[in-house]
C-alpha cells in the first residue's frame, strides 16, 4: 500500500477542506489558525516556517510565517547549551507563553523536550496536556518514527495535534558530534519509508523531515498524505523550516550546510554596539534631548 493510500485517522475532521480541489482552498492563514487551515496549503503553495523563542521575534515573523515552531533548538540557540537534549518542560512551557502573546495567525507548534515522552504514550500525553494547558498552543511536536506511533496516536485521540518528525533526530545526536544525514542505505531508506507511513497512520497532520538525502526525502514527500516541512531534505517538500538565527545570521556555533543566511545580523549588533561605545566614550550620547529637565514655570 503506498502512503497516499494510507487511511490517515486524525484528517477525518477536515474532510470538507481537503476535498476541495487545491485551487479552491485559502491560501493564507487566518487570524486564530486551526490546523486544517495548514493543511490545506498542501498543493497551494509552498508553506513557510521558522522557529520562535520570544515575544518580539513572533510579532515579526508572524505575518511573514504559517507556522512558528517554539523548537528545542532553543536550548542551544538561546541558553548556549550544547544539544537540544537540555531543554526541559518548563523551558518550552515558558517560551512557547510569550510566542502565543504575540501571534496572530501563524500556527504554533511546541516541542515536546527530550525525556518528556519517550517512556510511555501516558508520559507524552502528561506532557503535552501540561504544554496544551499552560501555552494556549495549537500542537506539539515529537522526534521519531514507528517507536513513538503509539504516542503519537494516543495524543491525537485525546484531541491534541501533533507534528512529526524523522530524519535526523537532534535529540538522539551526540554532543559535539557531526549531525547525520539519513536514507543513504536501502535499509535506512526503507525505515524512513516506514516512519512517515506510521505517524501518518497515528494522526500527525504534519511532518518535519529533517537530514534526509534525496531522492529519499522526495520520494516521501510525493507520496505523503499530509503535508511535509522540509529542513535539508529535498525542495518538494510542501513546505521548509529553519532556525529563525540561522537565517538571521544570529548563532554562530556552527552553520549547517542547509542553512541560507538571509541576514547577518551579529555583524549589525557588532557595529551597533561599537557605535554605541564609542559615543559614550566621546561623550556625544547623551545628548540633551534623551535627558529629563524640571517643566518650565
Ligand atoms: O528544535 C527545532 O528548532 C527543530 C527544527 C530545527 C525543525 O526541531
Amino acid at each position: 500500500m503506498g502512503l497516499h493510500q494510507l487511511p490517515v485517522p486524525y484528517l477525518g475532521a477536515f474532510d470538507d477542506i481537503l476535498r476541495l480541489a487545491p485551487a479552491t482552498r485559502p491560501t493564507a492563514m487566518p487570524e486564530k489558525p486551526q490546523i486544517a487551515d495548514f493543511m490545506a496549503l498542501k498543493g497551494q503553495r509552498k508553506i513557510v516556517c521558522l522557529t520562535a523563542y520570544s515575544a518580539p521575534m513572533a510579532h515579526a515573523l508572524d505575518p511573514h510565517c504559517d507556522m512558528l515552531l517554539v523548537g528545542d533548538s532553543v536550548a542551544m540557540v538561546i541558553y548556549g547549551m550544547d544539544t537540544t537534549q537540555n531543554a526541559d518542560l518548563d523551558m518550552m512551557i515558558r517560551h512557547g507563553e510569550a510566542v502565543m502573546r504575540r501571534r496572530k495567525s501563524s500556527l504554533v507548534v511546541i516541542d515536546l523536550p527530550a525525556g518528556s515522552y519517550e517512556s510511555s504514550p501516558a508520559q507524552a500525553l502528561a506532557s503535552a496536556n501540561e504544554i496544551m494547558a499552560k501555552t494556549g498552543a495549537d500542537a506539539v511536536k515529537l522526534e521519531g518514527g514507528t517507536d513513538l506511533a503509539p504516542h503519537v496516536k494516543c495524543l491525537v485521540d485525546s484531541g491534541i495535534p501533533v507534528l512529526g518528525h524523522i530524519g535526523l533526530l537532534p535529540q538522539h545526536a551526540v554532543a559535539g558530534a557531526a549531525f547525520r544525514i539519513t536514507g543513504r542505505s536501502e535499509g535506512e531508506a526503507n525505515q524512513l519509508h516506514k516512519d512517515a507511513n506510521a505517524i501518518v497512520e497515528a494522526g500527525v497532520f504534519g511532518i518535519v523531515m529533517e537530514g534526509v538525502i534525496e531522492p529519499v526525502a522526495a520520494s516521501i514527500a510525493q507520496s505523503c498524505a499530509v503535508p511535509t516541512i522540509g529542513i535539508g531534505a529535498s525542495a518538494v517538500c510542501d513546505g521548509q523550516i529553519l532556525v529563525t538565527e540561522d537565517v538571521l545570521g544570529l548563532y554562530d556555533a556552527f552553520t549547517p550546510k542547509f542553512v541560507r543566511k538571509f541576514a547577518n545580523l551579529q555583524d549589525d549588533i557588532s557595529a551597533a554596539a561599537a557605535g554605541y561605545r564609542a559615543a559614550v566614550i566621546d561623550g556625544s550620547f547623551p545628548t540633551n534631548d534623551h535627558l529629563f529637565w524640571p517643566k518650565k514655570t
